[in-house]
């Protein structure tokens, strides 16, 4: 695996492997990884002649006072992970190297899809994301993208970007990967405290609830903010039901966690 800094460098080395006739796969990622990152890899590299994951902890998605300058760091262990995935490129570009030096007066911001929810809580993240997944699939060019479903809102906003503005990239949406508890799997889980830890698999007893609710013809909603409101541990930010997926945002003293389920098993 050849680890890549530079945006010139990362675009010239995946040019080289379509020119000779291989497929790409991308895997955009904000490090610290888990088996979820590890998911998307290794079906990155079973789909595609080769593959590539990036590592950028990217500011414009991060708003003031949230966790950006604490956010979880470990390269050799993401680099190992990564090249165990069968990834032929790592790309880690400085925020200078992606950037400039100037301020950033560009954004991507997709309406509808990335609005209420994580839009609602966060109002200048997705677009934050946007950006940043339009950029890399500017500098990747042609590829599988691969998402994880994880975060349902942000594969939304990725898919209808793509859409909207003619990338030449097929979007690959992935499963979320759970603890054996049914915790998702996400790099905010090394903030939890270890009896927050515990209190933490709520955000998918919550769903579970909502999905059983729905089946005997109940408010989803209702049940899953009364499993969350049972937790004492777990702030409710919102639970919602959107285009048949329950989706909820909790608070467990100082981490936000999200998850969400399809409505129907
Ligand atoms: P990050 O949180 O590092 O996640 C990278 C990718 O892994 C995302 O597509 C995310 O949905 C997926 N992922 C995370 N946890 C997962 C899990 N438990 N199961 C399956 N997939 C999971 O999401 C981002 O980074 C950033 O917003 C990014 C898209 C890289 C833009 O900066």
């Amino acid at each position: 695996m050849q680890v890549i800094e530079t945006v010139d460098g990362f675009r010239k080395a995946l040019a080289a492997e379509r020119a000779a006739g291989r497929t790409v796969g991308l895997v955009p990622t904000m490090g610290w990884m888990h088996e979820g990152h590890a998911s998307l890899m290794r079906r990155a590299a079973a789909e595609r002649d080769v593959a590539a994951a990036t590592l950028f902890v990217n500011p414009l998605q991060f708003a003031a006072g949230e966790d950006l300058s604490t956010y979880p760091r470990d390269l050799d262990h993401d680099r190992a992970l990564a090249e165990a995935c069968a990834m032929a490129y790592l790309f880690t570009p400085t925020v200078d190297e992606m950037y400039g030096t100037q301020p950033v007066l560009t954004a991507v911001t997709v309406a509808g899809v990335g609005e209420g929810l994580e839009g609602a809580s966060r109002p200048t993240h997705l677009s934050g994301v946007a950006t940043v997944v339009a950029k890399l699939f500017n500098i990747a060019g042609p590829c599988r993208a691969y998402f994880g479903e994880k975060d349902w809102q942000q594969l939304q906003v990725v898919r209808r970007l793509v859409a909207d503005l003619s990338f030449p990239v097929e979007v690959a949406g992935c499963p979320t990967v759970r603890e054996a508890d049914g915790l998702a799997m996400s790099s905010r889980n090394a903030y939890l405290a270890p009896d927050e830890r515990r209190a933490a698999p709520v955000l998918h007893r919550a769903l579970l609830a909502g999905r059983r609710a729905a089946a005997a013809g109940g408010d989803p909603v209702a049940a899953m903010t009364e499993a969350v409101a049972a937790e004492p541990l777990a702030d409710l930010d919102y639970a919602a039901e959107r285009d048949g997926r329950l989706l909820v945002a909790v608070r467990i003293g100082t981490t936000r966690l999200i998850d969400n389920l399809s409505a129907t098993p």
